[in-house]
C-alpha cells in the first residue's frame, strides 16, 4: 500500500516552530519512525509552502498513492482551491492537524478541507498522522 503525506506551509519548521504548540520533533525524524512502525507501507512525503504546489501534489499523489494524509496548515482556513482539489480526487484523504485548532483563534475553526475529507484528526500531535496511517492500512 502506498500512502502520501502532504504537509502545508511552515510544517518544514516542526521541531523549532512554536514548540509549545507543535512539539519538539522534526517531521523528518517522525517520518523515519513511521516508516519503521509500518514497514509494509510505502510512503510518499511532500511538504510545500506554496498553495499551487500543494494542489499539484494532491492531484499527482491521487494517481500514484492509495490514500492521502493532508495537513494543509494555514491554507486549511483560507484555501477554497485546496478544498476543491480534495473534492476532485477519488482517493481517501484524512485531514490531520497537530494542534487542537478549536482551542485556538476562531479563524482556525473554519476548514475548507474537512467537508471533503474522509475524516479529520485534530489535536493529537504527530500521533494523529500515525492514527491516520493505521486507519488507512486496516
Ligand atoms: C495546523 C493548524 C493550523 O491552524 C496552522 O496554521 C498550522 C498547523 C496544525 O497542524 O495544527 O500551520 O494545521
Amino acid at each position: 500500500m502506498k500512502i502520501a503525506i502532504i504537509n502545508g506551509p511552515n510544517l518544514n519548521l516542526l521541531g523549532t516552530r512554536e514548540t509549545a504548540v507543535y512539539g519538539e520533533k522534526s517531521f523528518d525524524v517522525f517520518l523515519e519512525e513511521l516508516k519503521l512502525a509500518f514497514p509494509h507501507i510505502e510512503f510518499i512525503y511532500v511538504q510545500s509552502n506554496i498553495e499551487g504546489e500543494l494542489i499539484d501534489a494532491i492531484q499527482k499523489c491521487s494517481i500514484v498513492a492509495d490514500a492521502l494524509i493532508l495537513n494543509p496548515a494555514g491554507y486549511t482556513h483560507t484555501s477554497v482551491a485546496i478544498g476543491d482539489a480534495v473534492a476532485a480526487i477519488s482517493k481517501p484523504v484524512i485531514e490531520v492537524h497537530i494542534s487542537n485548532v478549536f482551542s485556538r483563534e476562531s479563524f482556525r475553526h473554519q476548514s475548507f478541507v474537512s467537508p471533503k475529507a474522509k475524516g479529520t484528526i485534530i489535536g493529537l500531535g504527530l500521533k494523529g498522522y500515525e492514527l491516520a496511517v493505521r486507519f488507512l492500512s486496516e
